[in-house]
């Protein structure tokens, strides 16, 4: 019998070594290889026998043509974040830490999509008594989604085959489903990588769409080799804060849409229901009269979020007075910190400054750093806001505001909010809708705070 092949393989980057070290030499990091028994390859197919792999012309008029035939589901913002829907053939990777609501999300557009469209639902994780369960609970109506219970990615290769007219796959999750060709336990490296190319050829040649669902690692990534997400089209991410009912589904990597979409989602009693108008949810329980908050009109992907950042200043007994930033970088923090010191005499050294994104946001974008001032500036000299401006804009070491991208967006959403000014950085030529004020040197923000 011929000896099985064992390779270690880095469970970090995917890479296979011929025997075991303490660090990876593909990626470098330590204590990441695991040995793992693997096909024995086979003793290679003479060349002359491979078909020939049929060639088109680019304009080729008798290909489908798919830009028309994406499955668009009623939910606008998981086709938002597709770019404008599934697109056939097309293999989405859905990552997301546990318990965030994924499967939920997944059967609710599984369900959707199988009212047009044939689809099946596979789950390694729940038996089809639970995701029937699911289904009463989320109420979804869908007498034609197949569902199935399997592990095996023979079992899934074989219902294909049986069920070829299946348009959507999705496979709940990737770290459980394991070729009985590899020895290797479910969920390892080589496994995951295997069972994955496998369904990505199927997707290809079959034209059927697959939606995978990972599992998310300790650091953030989809569990598994970092190659997964090269491997398919599309790289979700379902993110949300554990005590905020809403959700983020943001796109990571999409052959066949805008990066850095994001669509809403609420997590309710009856699943996940899509969330239009994102400024409205998070302005919802602003109190007005209070010092330290400021509204920011951010980007989120292409579309413009009002959010709410507050700052609270007391008193420091410490010897190193406290910065906590809750949604917003620290060092971002200290740096307009630094700024309003130096360049427009507000003085924080002896004081604790905590900084919050209302509603669990978190918010990435520098041109937030003047909503982040003007909070900061209103808790130090106990001033409210002036509760009808936003803000925008970044900050620079000189003390000066910066002017940012999507200006437009930013104004024409603020004053469907019902917002009056806007403190911003001014470009040469804009069509602003809302007043702007323009703002050369930090200096000014105070006499417009109150
Ligand atoms: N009866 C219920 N009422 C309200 N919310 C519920 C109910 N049952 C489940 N949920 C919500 O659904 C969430 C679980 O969703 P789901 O199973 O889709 O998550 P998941 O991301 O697939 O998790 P995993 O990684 O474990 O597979 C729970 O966190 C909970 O908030
Ligand atoms: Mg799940
Ligand atoms: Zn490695």
């Amino acid at each position: 019998m011929a000896k099985p092949v064992v390779r270690f393989m880095c469970q970090e980057c995917g890479a296979s070594h011929n025997r075991w070290n303490g660090k990876c030499e593909g990626c470098g990091v330590w204590n990441t290889l695991v040995e793992e028994v693997i096909e024995r390859q086979r003793s290679g197919v003479a060349s002359a026998n491979a078909p020939l792999p049929q060639l088109y012309a680019i304009d080729d008029p008798t290909l489908v043509d798919l830009t028309k035939t994406r499955y668009v589901t009623s939910f606008g913002e998981f086709n938002r974040v597709c770019g404008g829907g599934i697109v056939p053939g097309s293999v989405i990777l859905v990552g997301g830490d546990p318990g965030i609501g994924k499967s939920t999300l997944m059967l609710q557009i599984a369900c959707d999509v199988s009212n047009s469209t044939p689809c099946l639902y596979l789950s390694g994780e729940e038996s089809v008594q639970q995701l029937q369960m699911r289904a009463k609970r989320v109420g979804v109506k869908a007498e034609k989604l197949q569902i199935g219970s399997c592990t095996s990615l023979e079992e899934i290769q074989n219902l294909l085959a049986k069920h070829k007219d299946t348009k959507l796959l999705v496979v709940d999750s990737i770290q459980t489903i394991s070729s009985d060709s590899l020895e290797a336990a479910a969920g390892s490296v080589s496994q995951v990588r295997a069972c994955s190319q496998t369904l990505i050829h199927l997707a290809k040649r079959q034209g059927i769409s697959v939606i995978l669902v990972g599992h998310v690692t300790k650091e953030g990534t989809i569990a598994g080799p970092r190659v997964l997400e090269h491997m398919v089209d599309t790289v979700l991410y379902f993110e949300g804060e554990r005590h905020y009912d809403f959700r983020i589904l943001r796109a990571v990597k999409n052959r066949f849409g805008a990066t850095n979409e994001i669509g809403l989602f609420a997590m309710e009693q009856y699943g996940l229901a899509e969330v239009t108008n994102p400024s409205a949810l998070f302005l919802s329980d602003r109190h007005q009269g209070i010092s330290g908050t400021a509204v920011f009109a951010g980007i989120e992907g292409t579309r413009p979020v009002l959010c709410e950042v507050q700052a609270l200043v007391s008193k420091s007994y410490l010897g190193m007075p406290r910065r906590t930033a809750v949604g917003w970088d620290t060092a971002r923090l200290s740096m307009i910190l630094a700024v309003l010191e130096s360049r427009a005499g507000f003085s924080f050294g002896t004081m604790d400054v905590y900084l919050n994104v209302v509603g669990g946001l978190k918010v990435t974008e520098p041109a937030a750093d003047l909503a982040v001032a003007a909070a900061l500036i209103s808790a130090m000299i106990n001033k409210p806001v002036n509760p009808s401006y936003v803000f925008f804009g970044e900050i620079g070491l000189g003390g000066e505001v910066r002017p940012v991208h999507q200006t437009e967006a930013r104004l024409k959403e603020a004053e469907k909010l019902g917002f009056a000014k806007a403190l911003c950085a001014q470009r040469k030529k804009i069509e602003a809708c809302l007043p702007v004020l323009k703002l050369e040197l930090l200096k000014e923000l105070s006499k417009h705070l109150g």
